[in-house]
C-alpha cells in the first residue's frame, strides 16, 4: 500500500498514519496546518512519524499544494482533512468549513479521477443525519444536517458520490460517529472534561446533559478506516459507531470517578448546531467491513484520561 493521508497532524488522521505505518505501509501525511487548534498539538501527534523511512510528511493545503506529484504510485486516499467541529461553524466562519470541507474535496477528486486507486476513503460524519432521523441511524434513512458543519460534509459526501458514479473513483465513505481517545482535539467534550476535572477548573456543560451521543474510540475508527481501504464497497456509505448510547450527564459522573475529583459543573443553555441524539446501526460496516466496536466508554474514556494528564504539564492550549 502507498496511502495519501490528508489531514495527517490531525487527531484522527496521526492516529491513522501511525497504524498503517507500523503495518509497513508507505504513507504520505498531506497537512496544512490549519489554525483551528495549536500548531504544537499537531506536531507532537506527528513526533513519532517523522523520521520514518516509511512517512513523508508534506506541509500544504489540498486546495493549493500541486497534488499530482503527491499523486505518483498512490494506491490508497484516506481524506481525512477538514474544518472540523460543529458548533463554531455559524456566522462567517462558514467560509471556512466551504473552502476546506467542500472546495477542497472536490479539488481532490478531480486529481485522482483519471487515476488507477484502489479505494479513497472520505471521513464523512453522523452531524449529517440532524435530528429527523430515526434512532439507532441507518444509512439510507433520512438526513438533515442541524450544523452548517454537518451540510459542508454531507456536501462533500455527495461529491464523493458523485465521481464514483461519474468516473468511477472508488470512493468508501465513512460517517464517524464523535471520535475520542488520545490525541484527540482540545474543542471536544471529553478532552474538555478531563482537562478541565485535572486542573480544578469549571466545566461547561451546554443544556440539560440529557443529550446522547454513540461515543467511538479512536482505535476502532481506525481498525474501519483500515478495513474500508481494504474491502469497503466503493459508492458505498458507512456507519461507524462505538456501539453504545450515552448521555452526557453520564459521561460526566464517569469522568467524576476516573479523575477521582469533584466536578464543578456549569450550566449554559444547549448550543446551536449541537444534535441531540446520536446513536449508530453498524449492521453494514459489520456485513462488508467485519467491523466491532471493541472499547468501552469507561475504558476509553481512562486512556483519555492518562494521554491527556502526561500532557498538561506541556501546558498546550
Ligand atoms: P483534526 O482537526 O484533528 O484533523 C484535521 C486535520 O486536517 C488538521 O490537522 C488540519 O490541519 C488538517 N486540514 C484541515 N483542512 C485542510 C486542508 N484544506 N488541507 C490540508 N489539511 C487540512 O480533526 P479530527 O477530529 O482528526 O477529524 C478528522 C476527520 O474526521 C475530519 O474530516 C472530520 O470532519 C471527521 N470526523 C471527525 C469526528 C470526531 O469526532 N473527531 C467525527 C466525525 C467525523
Ligand atoms: C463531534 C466532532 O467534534 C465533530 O467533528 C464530528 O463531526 C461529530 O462529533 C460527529 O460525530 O460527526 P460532537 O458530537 O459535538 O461533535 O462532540 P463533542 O464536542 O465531544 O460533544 C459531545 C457533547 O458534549 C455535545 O452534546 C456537546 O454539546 C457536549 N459538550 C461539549 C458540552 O456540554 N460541553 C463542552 O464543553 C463540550
Amino acid at each position: 500500500m502507498k496511502a495519501l493521508v490528508t489531514g495527517a497532524a490531525g487527531f484522527i488522521g496521526s492516529t491513522l498514519a501511525t497504524a498503517l505505518t507500523s503495518a509497513g505501509a508507505q504513507v504520505i501525511g498531506l497537512d496544512a496546518f490549519t489554525d483551528y487548534y495549536g500548531r504544537e498539538i499537531k506536531e507532537r501527534n506527528l513526533a513519532s512519524l517523522v523520521g520514518l523511512p516509511n512517512f513523508d510528511l508534506v506541509e500544504g493545503s489540498l486546495q493549493a499544494t500541486p497534488l499530482e506529484p503527491l499523486l505518483d504510485g498512490v494506491t490508497h486516499i484516506f481524506h481525512l482533512a477538514a474544518q472540523p467541529g460543529v458548533r463554531g461553524s455559524w456566522g462567517t466562519q462558514f467560509q471556512t468549513y466551504t473552502s476546506h470541507n467542500i472546495a477542497a474535496t472536490q479539488r481532490l477528486l478531480e486529481a485522482v479521477k483519471d487515476r488507477s486507486l484502489t479505494r479513497f476513503v472520505y471521513a464523512s460524519s453522523s452531524s449529517v443525519y440532524g435530528d429527523v432521523a430515526s434512532i439507532p441511524m441507518r444509512e439510507d434513512g433520512f438526513v438533515q444536517p442541524v450544523s452548517p458543519y454537518g451540510v459542508t460534509k454531507l456536501a462533500a459526501e455527495h461529491l464523493c458520490h458523485l465521481y464514483h458514479a461519474s468516473d468511477g473513483v472508488p470512493v468508501v465513505s465513512l460517517r464517524f460517529f464523535t471520535v475520542y481517545g488520545p490525541r484527540q482535539r482540545p474543542d471536544m467534550g471529553f478532552h474538555r472534561f478531563i482537562r478541565a476535572a485535572l486542573l480544578g477548573q469549571p466545566i461547561t456543560l451546554f443544556g440539560d446533559g440529557e443529550q446522547t451521543r454513540d461515543f467511538t474510540y479512536v482505535d476502532d475508527v481506525v481498525g474501519a478506516t483500515r478495513a474500508a481501504g481494504d474491502r469497503g464497497r466503493p459508492g458505498r456509505v458507512y456507519n461507524i459507531g462505538g456501539g453504545s448510547r450515552v448521555t452526557v450527564n453520564e459521561v460526566l459522573d464517569l469522568v467524576g470517578r476516573v479523575t477521582g475529583r469533584s466536578l464543578n459543573i456549569r450550566r449554559q443553555p444547549a448550543e446551536r448546531g449541537d444534535m441531540r441524539d446520536t446513536f449508530a446501526d453498524t449492521t453494514r460496516a459489520e456485513q462488508d467491513l467485519g467491523f466491532r466496536p471493541t472499547m468501552s466508554v469507561k475504558e476509553g474514556l481512562e486512556r483519555e484520561s492518562e494521554w491527556l494528564a502526561g500532557t498538561l504539564d506541556l501546558s498546550v492550549q
